[in-house]
């Protein structure tokens, strides 16, 4: 997804990180705001939206589906405005496929989204999205009626038949992915009946929490979440709260960099997403958390975080990894600097992400001279407190904008520039990520 031929170098910053800030909106909820409200009967009110290359393809697919969307730049660089949804018409089937370019959450829901309406939609993807596994997802659609083209296909492209008369189903999903269990929730919005979705483990919960505001009867337990079909979801309005995933970046940078002291206002509170935050507080990290509101059924409030010199390793047992599941790279730097061994257990789902992050950990680490392997579907990172990071790297992000964010936190918070390749990917989550960083060490 990078047009950029040379390594990016990032130099570090003058000093600590120091004072307030917010972060962009958050990727998932913005996600399920734009389709949702595209679903809905009626004009919904978004505030907040993170304007990123990832929410941009949600913004393309249901405008190319006959939403019409009205968000507008704000002057913190959000996007706010308008989606009058497609309602009870439904959507219009489209004059060509749907490119989701590097975003697996747009692919993947759509999927839920379009199966109750009598349409033919391929569904594309980038080269990054063209190798990640989506058999999780039209497998348990086929099931309600749903027919996909190659029908076992495990990969984009994949052209969705809809289905009118979907059925409702129990499904227990093999695996705790959110993006699954929002995909039939979706389509159980149209199904006639109770669809309930069981998980292994807790994955993140904005889908339950977004649904009721949208008018669809929904009950969630800990691994087990409901609607109920068929139901006309009417218009709604949500604030989206700053993103926990990108706050992680400055959290661990203020951690590293002697001296700092920050706080992250308006970032999601959602316990499914801030498992970075109890994992650097059991390594002995100065982190503190204060709710101050609730957007809908979202917990929000402040993030703080101060330079913490000495961490040790904890170990991460699997049944927590979808709650921290996007901040493990950088986790990982986190324990490269930490004392003794940090494990993560069961992150075999890091492979199937934008890129192989396993495999991108562990070589990454090694260039700074940290041991860090597997073990089945366990990583492992023995860290040293003491790390000099040598002069010259330069890390390959594979193209992944939390790759990229990752290996330029070295740079940031040590004493030697390091290069980072295709730099420009965070644009898919986080485009203003560097600004902010020197914004805040100023
Ligand atoms: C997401 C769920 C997670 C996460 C991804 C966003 C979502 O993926 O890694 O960045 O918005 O539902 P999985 O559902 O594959 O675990």
């Amino acid at each position: 997804m990078s047009n950029e031929s040379e390594p990016r170098i990032i130099d570090p910053l003058p000093g600590p990180l120091d004072g307030s800030c917010v972060v962009p909106g958050d990727k998932s909820i913005s996600h399920r705001a734009i389709l949702f409200s595209a679903m809905a009967e009626g004009t919904s009110r978004l505030l907040g939206v993170l304007d990123s290359s990832d929410v941009r393809a949600s913004i393309k697919a249901v405008q190319k589906l006959g939403a019409k969307v009205s968000l507008e730049k704000q002057t913190d660089g959000s996007l706010a405005g308008g989606i009058e949804g497609w309602g009870a018409a439904g959507p219009k089937q489209p004059d060509g496929p749907i490119y989701c370019a590097n975003s697996g959450t747009t692919a993947r829901l759509l999927m839920g989204v379009l199966a109750p309406w009598d349409i033919t939609v391929r569904i594309e993807g980038d080269e990054s999205l063209s190798k990640r596994p989506m058999r999780r997802i039209t497998a348990p659609l086929m099931k309600m009626g749903v027919e996909f083209d190659p029908a076992g296909a495990e990969t984009l492209p994949i052209t969705e038949h809809g289905c009118k008369r979907l059925r409702a189903i129990k499904y227990d999903s093999p695996m705790a992915s959110a993006q699954l269990k929002t995909a039939v929730l979706l389509a159980g919005v149209y199904a006639d009946g109770v669809t309930e979705l069981n998980e292994p483990s807790v994955s993140r919960n904005h889908t339950e929490l977004m649904l009721p505001e949208y008018g669809v009867e929904t009950t969630a337990g800990e691994r087990t979440a409901r609607v109920l079909g068929p139901t006309q979801m009417h218009s709604a309005e949500i604030r989206v709260p700053g993103d926990p995933s990108s706050a992680a970046y400055i959290v661990c940078a203020a951690l590293l960099k002697p001296g700092s002291a920050v706080q992250i206002e308006n970032v999601s509170l959602n316990t499914a997403r801030t498992g970075f935050l109890m994992t650097l507080e059991r390594m002995g990290a100065d982190v503190t958390t204060r709710r101050t509101g609730s957007s809908g059924k979202e917990p929000f409030g402040i993030i703080g975080a101060c330079y913490t010199p000495r961490l040790h390793g904890c170990e991460i047992p699997g049944y927590k990894i979808a709650s921290l599941v996007d901040e493990v790279p950088v986790l990982s730097l986190v324990a490269a600097h930490a004392q003794g061994l940090t494990v993560f257990r069961n992150v075999e789902e890091l492979r199937a992400k934008e890129s192989d992050r396993l495999d991108a950990i562990v070589k990454g680490l090694a260039q700074l001279g940290v041991d860090a392997w597997t073990e089945g579907d366990d990583l492992f990172i023995e860290g040293q407190p003491d790390l000099q990071v040598p002069e010259g790297l330069v890390f390959d992000s594979r193209g992944d904008h939390r790759l990229a964010m990752t290996w330029s936190l070295v740079g940031l918070t040590g004493r030697v520039p390091v290069g980072v390749t295709s730099f420009d990917s965070v644009d898919v989550s986080y485009p203003d990520f560097l600004r902010d960083m020197k914004e805040l060490a100023r």
